[in-house]
C-alpha cells in the first residue's frame, strides 16, 4: 500500500471537481457543484462535490468520499487499483510492494495465457470442418465467428495443455485458469469437443470463456470458473462490442444465451448482453447503469424464461434502471426469433414491449397473486412518481379499485423497509439518524481543534452511542485533528458520515455549541449512571447487604450534587 504522503500528493494534484465532472455532469451551487447522484437513482440532484476541501457527499444516499473512493464505487474497482489508475493520471510514480507486484504478476499471465489460448481455439476451429459446420447450421457465418473470435476446443484430452505447456505456461498455473482439470490420473483439457466463446472484459481483454457442446455431452455449456480475473457476477457477455451501440441507442438489451447475443447482433441489434450463464446480479445493473437508464429484458418465451425476466426485473429495477420486457411466443428465443422473423420481426416486437404491469398480466395466475407479485416489483422502483405510475395502471388493468390496491402497496412497501433496514445494515439509502449532540461534537472538534484540550478526562469513546461517531472522536483524540488525514483512515459509513458534516455549515457560536454538547453528553452519561446504580441499590436492598448499600447512596449522592 502507498504510503500517505503519495495519496495526498495524487490528491493535489488532480482536482475532485475536473475528475467528477468526467462521470457526472455537475452544475455550480454556491461554493459546491452538484449533480445527479451516480450511485442511486433520483431526479433532483442531491450529489455535491466541494472544491475547497475536495470530496464528494450525496445526502440522497448518504454515500461520500474522495477521488479514490470516488473511483472505487464507480468503477468497482479495489483501493489499490484506484489508487493506481489515479497515480498514473497524476503522474505520480509507485512504488509497488511485493504482494501487490505479485498480484499484478499473476493477473499478467492469466492474461496472457487467455490470449494465447485464444489464438489456439480459433485455429482448430478454421481446421475442423465439423466445428464449422456446426455453427454454419446454426446461422453463425464466418462473419460473426470473426466478431466474435468464436473458437474450437479439440474432442482430445491435452491438446491445449500441450499448447500452452510449450508456450512457457506453468501446468499449476493452467490449472489455476480452469482451463485443465485435475483427475486422478492427472491434469486433463477442461474443454472438450465444444465452440468456444472467449469473455471480454471492458478493456477488451479475454478473461474467460464459455464453451457449447457440439456431441450432445453434459453440460451443454461450460464456463471458466472464476479466478483473479474472472468474476461472473461483473461481466456481461459481448458488453465490450455493445457499449457504443448501448449508448448510441439508449438502451441494454440483456439476453439470457451466448448465440442469442451473436444473433442479435448479426442483426443489427448490437447493444445486446447477456449474463454468463447465472442470473443477473446488482453489479450487473451498476454496469449497464454507466452507459444508459433503460434496460429490456428479451428473455426465453417459456415459463423459465419468464420467472428469470421476474428475477432479472427485481435486481434491475433496484439499480435505478427502467425495465422494460419483450415477449416471445412461447419456446422461442431471441436466437430462433430472429432466425425465423429476421430483423424486422424482431424490431417490431421491439417497440412494443411490455411495461412491468403489463408482463405480471401476462400470466396464468389469479388477480391477487398478481398484484401481489407486481407490487413487490413496483416497490423496488427507485422512483416514487413512477410507482404512483405503476400502482395506477394496475389497479386499471385488474380492475380493482385503487384504494385496495394502494393499501397493499403500502404494507409491502413498509414490510421491505424493515428487511432491507435488517439485512443490510451498511450504507443506508438515507442519512442514520445519530445523536445529534454526538455529531455536533464531532463537527466541533473539526472546526475547531483547540478545544480538543478541553475534551479530554472530560468525555471518552465510552460516553458515545453511535459506533461511528465513537470511531471518529477516538481517532481525533488519538491526534487526527486534519480533516483530509482523518477521512483517509475511515472507510464505509464512517467515511460517509465524515464527508457529510464536512459539508454542513460552521457553527456560528462554536464556544456556545461546544458547551451545550458537553452538557448534554455528560448529562446522558449521568442520567446512565444513576440508572446503573438505582439497579445495583436494589439489589443490594432486597440481599440486605447493608455496607455495600451505603456506598452506593453515597455515590449516588455524589453524582447528582455534581450536577450544580
Ligand atoms: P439455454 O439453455 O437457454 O441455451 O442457455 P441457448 O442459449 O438457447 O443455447 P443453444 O441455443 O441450445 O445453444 C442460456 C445460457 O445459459 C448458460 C449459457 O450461458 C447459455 O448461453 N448455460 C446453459 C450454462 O451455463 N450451462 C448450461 O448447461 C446451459
Ligand atoms: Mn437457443
Amino acid at each position: 500500500m502507498p504510503s500517505d504522503s503519495v495519496l495526498e500528493e495524487i490528491k493535489t494534484r488532480i482536482d475532485i471537481v475536473d475528475f467528477i465532472s468526467e462521470y457526472v455532469h455537475l452544475k455550480h451551487a454556491g461554493q459546491n457543484w452538484k449533480g445527479l447522484c451516480p450511485f442511486h437513482a433520483e431526479k433532483t440532484p442531491s450529489f455535491t462535490v466541494s472544491p475547497s476541501k475536495q470530496i464528494y457527499h450525496c445526502f440522497g444516499c448518504a454515500s461520500g468520499g474522495d477521488i479514490f473512493s470516488f473511483l472505487v464505487r464507480y468503477e468497482n474497482l479495489s483501493f489499490p487499483e484506484a489508487v493506481r489508475a489515479l497515480a498514473k493520471r497524476a503522474g505520480v510514480e509507485l512504488k509497488v510492494s511485493q504482494k501487490d507486484a505479485a498480484r499484478t504478476g499473476e493477473k499478467e499471465i492469466l492474461l496472457n495465457m487467455h490470449r494465447d489460448a485464444l489464438v489456439f481455439f480459433q485455429q482448430q476451429l478454421a481446421r475442423n470442418a465439423k466445428a464449422g459446420e456446426y455453427l454454419n447450421k446454426r446461422g453463425i457465418n464466418i462473419e460473426a465467428q470473426k466478431l466474435f473470435s468464436l473458437g474450437y476446443a479439440l474432442k482430445t484430452w491435452d491438446a491445449l495443455l500441450t499448447f500452452l505447456v510449450r508456450k512457457g505456461h506453468k501446468a499449476e498455473m493452467i490449472k489455476k485458469a480452469g482451463l485443465v482439470t485435475q483427475g486422478t490420473k492427472g491434469i486433463y483439457d477442461t474443454f472438450r469437443d465444444r465452440i468456444m466463446f472467449p469473455i471480454y472484459d471492458l478493456k477488451g481483454e479475454v478473461i474467460a470463456f464459455g464453451g457449447r457442446t457440439i456431441s450432445g455431452d453434459d453440460p451443454k455449456y461450460l464456463n471458466s470458473p472464476e479466478t483473479l480475473i474472472f468474476n461472473k457476477g461483473r461481466v456481461l457477455y459481448g458488453l465490450h462490442r455493445a457499449k457504443e451501440a448501448i449508448k448510441k441507442t439508449g438502451q441494454a438489451l440483456f439476453m439470457e444465451g451466448y448465440i442469442d447475443v451473436i444473433m442479435a447482433h448479426m442483426h443489427g441489434f448490437s447493444n445486446s448482453v447477456a449474463p454468463l450463464g447465472t442470473a443477473l446480479t446488482p453489479e450487473h445493473g451498476k454496469l449497464i447503469k454507466r452507459f444508459v437508464e433503460d434496460a429490456t429484458l428479451v428473455f426465453d418465451g417459456d415459463e423459465a424464461g419468464m420467472s428469470a425476466a421476474k428475477r432479472a426485473a427485481n435486481v434491475l429495477l433496484e439499480s435505478g434502471l427502467n425495465v422494460r420486457i419483450l415477449s416471445f411466443p412461447d419456446k422461442e428465443d431471441p436466437d430462433s426469433f430472429l432466425r425465423k422473423k429476421g430483423a424486422e420481426g424482431f424490431r417490431k416486437l421491439l417497440d412494443a414491449p411490455l411495461s412491468i404491469v403489463d408482463f405480471f398480466m401476462l400470466q396464468k395466475k389469479d388477480r391477487r397473486m398478481i398484484a401481489h407479485e407486481a407490487l413487490e416489483t413496483i416497490s423496488r422502483m427507485p422512483d416514487n412518481v413512477l410507482q404512483g405510475q405503476y400502482v395506477k395502471m394496475l389497479s386499471e388493468k385488474l380492475m380493482i379499485n385503487e384504494i385496495f390496491i394502494r393499501e397493499e402497496f403500502n404494507k409491502i412497501r413498509n414490510l421491505s423497509a424493515r428487511t432491507v433496514q435488517t439485512a443490510a445494515p451498511k450504507p443506508g439509502l438515507r442519512t442514520k439518524t445519530r445523536p445529534s449532540e454526538e455529531v455536533s461534537l464531532i463537527k466541533l472538534l473539526l472546526q475547531l481543534p483547540e478545544t480538543i484540550g478541553k475534551v479530554s478526562g472530560v468525555i471518552s469513546e465510552g460516553d458515545f452511542k453511535d459506533v461511528a461517531t465513537r470511531t471518529i472522536f477516538k481517532k481525533i483524540m488519538g491526534g487526527l485533528t486534519d480533516f483530509n488525514e482523518l477521512l483517509s483512515t475511515c472507510e464505509g459509513e464512517e467515511k460517509d458520515f465524515l464527508t457529510e458534516i464536512s459539508l454542513r455549515d460552521d457553527f456560528d457560536n462554536p464556544e456556545k455549541g461546544f458547551d451545550d454538547c458537553i452538557k448534554r453528553i455528560t448529562g446522558n452519561k449521568r442520567k446512565r449512571q444513576l440508572q446503573e446504580l438505582q439497579g445495583k441499590i436494589q439489589e443490594a436492598e432486597s440481599r440486605k447487604d447493608f455496607k455495600l448499600l451505603k456506598l452506593l447512596q453515597a455515590q449516588h449522592q455524589e453524582i447528582t450534587r455534581k450536577k450544580g
